[in-house]
């Protein structure tokens, strides 16, 4: 069960000292939200940001792209230290060139969906990809509430990754906090992105802990994973 603190909630006046409370609380991959306004009504941070952070810390940067044009991005963010990087389903027919470019990178390659997408979209993808990324909120914004109609995706996702022998993992993103990271557990999700619930926490490691035990035990019941 991987736990990835997601940036964009963190303290913008102390990004260094951030990045190394999450390192020190044990999580194990860093979230970093890129939005360009377009694709997403926000704006957050760029790679030069990345740059900066990575010196900082051997935690998994785990960079989600949401962005109209990834295109021109791939490149200056796996040299910033991305280890894995994240573009939308609904970019359409620039999916399966962009998959290739970020394995060509020799970054790992992660596919996201939105909320109102359906998740046959990515069918066609999902032996191309090392994660799936289920957003459980509309993207653009933390703090918002978790939307449990997208928990079916999960089931469906971890039903093809059974059927089909596949390896992808599937993170979940947007509200997630203890409970609803176990209802995601125990619907296949492994990897769980987490803003609020965790950077509003002063002690860090013991809700890094408590989370990963969660969905580690809500997991546990699952005999079908
Ligand atoms: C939203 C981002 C999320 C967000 C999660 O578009 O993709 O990663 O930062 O924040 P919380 O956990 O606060 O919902
Ligand atoms: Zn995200």
């Amino acid at each position: 069960m991987i736990i990835a603190p997601s940036l964009l909630a963190s303290n913008y006046a102390r990004f260094a000292h951030e990045v190394e409370r999450v390192t020190a609380a044990k999580a194990d991959w860093l979230h970093l939200d890129i939005m360009d306004g377009h694709f997403v009504p926000n704006l957050s941070f760029g790679p030069a940001l990345v740059k900066t952070l990575r010196p900082l810390t051997r935690l998994f940067f785990d960079v989600h792209l949401m962005c109209d044009q990834p295109e021109i991005l791939l490149e200056p963010f796996r040299a910033a230290g991305a280890d894995l990087i994240t573009v939308h389903v609904e970019l359409g027919d620039r999916v399966l060139p962009l998959l290739w470019r970020i394995k060509s990178l020799g970054a790992k390659v992660g596919l996201a969906i939105n909320p109102p997408t359906s998740i046959a979209h990515v069918q066609p993808f999902l032996d191309k990809i090392d994660l799936l990324l289920i957003m459980t909120v509309n993207p653009g914004f933390g703090g918002q509430p978790f939307i449990h109609e997208t928990v079916p995706k999960m089931q469906q996702a971890a039903a093809w990754r059974r059927e089909r022998g596949l390896k992808y993992r599937i993170e979940v993103d947007g509200g997630i906090n203890n409970d609803t990271a176990a209802e995601c557990a125990q619907a296949g999700a492994d990897t769980f992105v987490a803003g609020t619930a965790l950077f509003g926490q002063r002690q860090l490691a013991k809700a890094v802990a408590k989370m990963r035990r969660r969905v580690t035990e809500a997991a546990a019941g699952v005999g079908t994973r």
